[in-house]
């Protein structure tokens, strides 16, 4: 059940990359898997490693995300699908807020991504089709003093993302963004301690629990369904979709 199409997957050593590049993988694509850290991306596709290239590093690094799409084309010859979802956030107060936060924040949320995208959507327009899914954030419609730099480089996901659908589209290329609620992976689990931390919360699971009352659904996403509506989007939506803000929040986002 293997196929030709091709696919990079961005943050994927861990939590929902490592999902979508699982799901992605079980699909018969080959599938590209960018991270920091070279172990962490080899366990993502070991159930097929012979359809997986593994492409460790820093994707801020000057040319990373250009080195990153050509690394695939040269293995396979084409990019059909990407997913930019490495994604970084730090808890910090507003009135405390350092230049090295957002330099990291916006350097791979921001940056990385629409670099990324472009270097990505030149080989997919050249092919005359292609799908880009960016993983945004309910941050992004938010108001977050604790998380500014993560809520405002959400907000920038978003707008990369129109802007990139409708440069893309006149080549049949798509882009379209995810927007996942609270699933317990790393980044959510330190960063939850960090607020509970700062707002002085001693009893962490009483606190969790009223942060997951507010979600309408009652309930924390599982990092399963959330990666199943990316493969969807990247794989089986309709070709008329696109520019699309897709909420998988649990009814947190609502419009
Ligand atoms: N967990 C949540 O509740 C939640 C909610 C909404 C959105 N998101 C978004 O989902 C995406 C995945 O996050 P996650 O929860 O799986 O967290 P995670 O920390 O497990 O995954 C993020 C991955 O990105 C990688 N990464 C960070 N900086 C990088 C860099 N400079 N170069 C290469 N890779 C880098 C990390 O090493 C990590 O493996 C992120 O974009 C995040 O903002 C998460």
């Amino acid at each position: 059940m293997s196929e030709d199409r091709t696919v990079l997957v961005t943050g994927a050593g861990g939590g929902l990359g490592r999902e979508i590049a699982r799901l992605l993988l079980a699909r018969g694509l080959r599938v590209a898997v960018a991270d920091l850290d070279e172990d962490r991306l080899s366990e993502t596709v070991d159930a097929a490693p012979q359809r997986a290239l593994v492409l460790p590093g820093d994707l801020t690094a000057e040319g990373a995300p250009e080195a990153t799409v050509a690394a695939v084309v040269k293995r396979w010859g084409r990019i059909d699908m990407l997913v930019n979802n490495a994604g970084y956030g730090a808890i910090q107060p507003f009135l405390e807020m350092q230049r090295s936060t957002w330099d990291r924040t916006l350097g791979i949320n921001v940056i990385a991504l629409a670099l990324l995208t472009a270097a990505a959507g030149r080989q997919m327009g050249e092919a005359g089709q292609g799908r880009i899914v960016n993983i945004t954030s309910p941050a992004s419609r938010m108001t977050l003093p604790l998380y500014t730099a993560y809520a405002a480089s959400k907000a920038a996901v978003d707008a990369i993302t129109r802007s990139a659908a409708v440069a893309l589209a006149p080549y049949g290329v798509l882009v379209n963004a995810v927007a996942p609620g609270m699933m317990d992976t790393e980044m959510q689990k330190s960063t939850e301690a960090e607020i509970a931390r700062i707002e002085g919360r001693t009893d962490i699971d009483a606190f969790l629990a009223e942060r997951t009352a507010r979600i309408p659904l009652g309930r924390r996403a599982g990092v399963a369904e959330i990666a199943e509506s990316v493969v969807w989007l990247a794989l089986d939506a309709p070709a008329y979709m696109t520019a699309e803000r897709m909420n998988m929040s649990g009814g947190m986002d609502r419009d």
